[in-house]
């Protein structure tokens, strides 16, 4: 009796102990709850998900820097967050290293070898957007590991150390949150049609809140990279796995695509708003220049005297939404495989000629800049992180599986989801992908390219030194989100919980409709719908913001978005 009572007791303590980097830290990842504010004396991280915040804050208080606690973050992701976090998806990173030096990242997927620009159009000649969404035929390389490598090099810790608090989270177990058993829910059956294996988030009973997700075969993959770094990933028994997975359900990523995968340094977007300097990503994002487009659109026209969500700011945003995604459309895709005119859409007597046409009475007509097609539907999974540290440096990524868990599809044996980011090529001038937006010759499949993003990860300076860290999930949405919180901040004067939490609204030019979130103010609605504008469906949430902010007595003001389980942490 008394044996068996210390065997149970035994098994208690292992299933419930949390692996010693999450207990010498005081992670306790059964319970834990999100901080939507805080102020922060010397380093601070806010993500999705208060687990992968915590690793992050954790990883800054034993001394490492801010690069160090995005690896560790977007690693703690990969685990608590099968949503938009991953091993098998992609990212970008702008950060600024303490020494003034300034880095773009780009981790973002390519098409496999076997890609060509008709991959997703059928016998008939039509695009089957099906196959460029979901399964096996929807991936392209993942990035993500090779830009955590790449990140490396600014880093200071053991990329085994940064990893560590990741393994233990997959192979013990952490509790869902409501939002998380939720999302595994829907997706239920796309596991079950898109899946050749039984993986980890299928639960026939469902998920709730508190359920304890465990991931040993992610451990798994976790402890391979560790050991063998790069290679633990993209060669050997995980891009074997991999490739299996892919030869099960017709998708053609092949050891040679995997083994040939490099992250790119590019050289950051930079522009000057009024006395900041705002640092965003360059192609194949079209997140920087769409950014640096709508505001200097806007920066001679005296947007804060307009007022925070009137009739007449909302207006005049939304036109030059309409202008810059038009030119998205047109010019935009990966600039190693396609001339971007970046500098021309850029120069300010072409912006300015864009506004020539502008009437603040009435609303304009996308079909005057260009035709299109209507949105066909919307998901906007990706996620993002802000973190800066003490000595002055400063991060943001913003890494994606495109849709929510990606393709739905798990890579058999290495647990983790693969993502479905074909879809963000134009897999047919003028066919919608599932953002409804539309390109060309820009952003069409070719072997090896990458697939245009609208991922904006930023950081704006001010005396050249970092002041806001800034970035939000939401497909398309993005840039106008990122535009709307730094507009919120820096011309209508308000708090930083504010700017990142009141309602959004986004125009991507086509479809030609305004989309409002839930509480956007109906009087402007009514308006605007005096002066022309058509309203989308309202939509529940759009975006998680994540911000950081140095105060003037230099301490660090971090807001997590409050639309989700999104968390700050710092100390
Ligand atoms: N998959 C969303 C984006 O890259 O913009």
């Amino acid at each position: 009796m008394k044996k068996t009572g210390s065997l149970v007791l035994l098994l208690l303590v292992l299933q419930h102990s949390f692996g010693q980097f999450l207990q010498e830290n005081g992670i306790d990842p059964y319970h834990y709850t999100s901080q939507k504010k805080l102020i922060a004396n010397k380093g601070a991280v806010a993500s999705a998900h208060p687990l992968a915040s915590m690793v992050g804050t954790a990883i800054l208080k034993k001394g490492g820097n801010a690069f160090d606690a995005a690896i560790a973050t977007q690693l703690a992701l990969a685990v608590v967050y099968p949503t938009a976090g991953n091993l098998g998806g992609g990212g970008f990173l702008v950060g600024q290293l303490k020494s003034g030096k300034q880095v773009a990242i780009d981790y973002r997927e390519k098409a496999p070898a076997a890609a060509h620009r008709d991959l997703y159009i059928d016998e008939n000649g039509k695009a089957n957007t099906d196959k460029s969404q979901l399964g096996h035929l929807a991936a392209g390389v993942p990035g993500t590991v090779a830009g955590l490598f790449a990140t490396h090099q600014f880093a200071t810790f053991s990329f085994a150390d940064l990893i560590t608090p990741a393994i233990e989270l997959a192979e013990r177990g952490f509790c869902i949150s409501a939002g998380e058993a939720r999302g595994l829910n829907a997706i239920q059956t796309d596991l079950k049609k898109y899946n050749t294996h039984t993986p980890a988030f299928v639960k026939s009973e469902g998920w709730k809140e508190g359920d304890t997700l465990r991931q040993p075969q992610l451990a798994a993959t976790l402890k391979r990279i560790k050991e063998k770094g790069k290679a633990g990933f993209y060669e050997g028994e995980t891009a074997q796995l991999i490739v299996e997975e892919m030869k099960r359900g017709n998708g053609i990523i092949s050891l040679e695509d995997l083994k040939k995968y490099e992250a790119a340094f590019r050289t950051p977007h930079r522009f000057s708003y009024k006395e900041y300097v705002i640092v965003s990503m360059p192609m194949p994002s079209s997140g920087g220049l769409l950014l640096n487009q709508m505001m200097k659109m806007v920066e001679n026209r005296n947007l804060g005297k307009m007022g925070f969500q009137t009739a007449e700011s909302v207006q005049l945003m939304t036109e030059v939404m309409r202008r810059a995604y038009a030119d998205r459309a047109a010019y935009m895709g990966d600039a190693d495989y396609y001339p971007v005119p970046v500098r021309e859409i850029t120069e300010a007597a072409y912006l300015k000629k864009r506004m020539e046409d502008y009437d603040p009475t009435k609303a304009s007509d996308s079909k005057i800049v260009k035709p299109g097609v209507p949105l066909k539907k919307e998901s906007e999974e990706t996620t993002h992180l802000s973190v800066m540290d003490s000595e002055g440096n400063a991060v943001a990524v913003t890494t994606t599986l495109n849709n929510s868990y990606g393709s739905r599809t798990v890579i058999g044996g290495a647990g983790f989801f693969i993502n479905d980011e074909m879809d963000d090529f134009s897999v047919q001038p003028g066919v919608p992908n599932m953002y409804g937006a539309i390109g060309g010759e820009a952003n069409s499949i070719q072997p090896g390219k990458r697939m245009l993003s609208s991922m904006t990860p930023t950081l704006v300076l001010k005396n050249g030194k970092p002041y806001i860290v800034v970035g939000t999930p939401g497909g398309t949405t993005i840039p106008n989100q990122v535009f709307q919180t730094l507009m919120n901040l820096l011309e209508f004067g308000l708090s930083a919980e504010d700017a990142v939490n009141k309602p959004k609204f986004h125009h991507q030019w086509l479809p030609d409709e305004l989309v409002t979130e839930k509480g956007f103010p109906e009087a402007v609605k009514m308006s605007l719908q005096n002066m022309g504008y058509r309203f989308a469906k309202e939509r529940s949430g759009i975006g998680r913001t994540e911000l950081i902010r140095v105060l003037p007595d230099g301490k660090l003001e971090v807001i997590a978005d409050g639309r989700g389980d999104d968390s700050a942490a710092g100390f």
